[in-house]
């Protein structure tokens, strides 16, 4: 059984999320960031774990990252712009028949959902759902992740291994 996790990051935590969550799949699995997950690296895979954060509302756009990037001097920690949007990579991704799960970093209290938008995504491209998106908490705008949240996530992964009988 292959999975991989692959994230959108721009601050670090949808990366530490997805390092813990394929912590929980197995140990044979890595976290990959959308510039890491080429075509050739996820042919084959079983099993697709996307994830990014939720900015501005929505799944990131190249709008907000432009955004972002304008901005960037003043923000507190400057972020990785290194490699393409979770949006720009599902855009390339060819259609799959094997399993899907989401997930998105975000403020408790925010309207919307990347999660889901990346699971319809997916899902359009026959991927089919083996967990409801996901969410996992940061504390501020910026993180850190809430406290619990790390092992969540690694419980998590281990969850889809067992849904994927792995
Ligand atoms: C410019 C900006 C816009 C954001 N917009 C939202 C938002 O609309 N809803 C939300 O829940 N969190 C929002 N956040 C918080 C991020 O989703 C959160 O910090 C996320 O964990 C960042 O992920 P990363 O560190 O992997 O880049 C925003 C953060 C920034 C910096």
């Amino acid at each position: 059984m292959h999975a991989i996790v692959v994230y959108e990051s721009h601050w670090g935590n949808t990366a530490a999320i997805a390092r813990a969550i394929a912590e929980g799949i197995g140990t044979e699995v890595r976290a990959l960031s959308t510039a890491e997950a080429t075509g050739e690296v996820i042919a084959g895979a079983d099993l697709i774990v996307a994830g990014a954060p939720l900015l501005g509302f929505s799944l990131p756009t190249e709008g907000m990252l432009k955004g972002i990037a304008g901005n960037a001097s003043k923000d507190p920690v400057a972020p990785d712009l290194s490699h393409p949007s979770m949006r720009a990579w599902l855009d390339a991704l060819p259609r799959g028949s094997g399993r899907a799960a989401s997930f998105e970093t975000r403020i408790w209290w925010s309207p919307g959902s990347a999660a889901k938008a990346i699971l319809g995504k997916l899902e359009a491209l026959g991927c089919r759902p083996v967990a409801k998106a996901q969410r996992f908490v940061v504390q501020g705008k910026y993180g850190p992740l809430r406290d619990g949240e790390l092992e969540r996530a690694k419980a998590w992964g281990t969850e889809l291994a067992k849904a994927m009988g792995m």
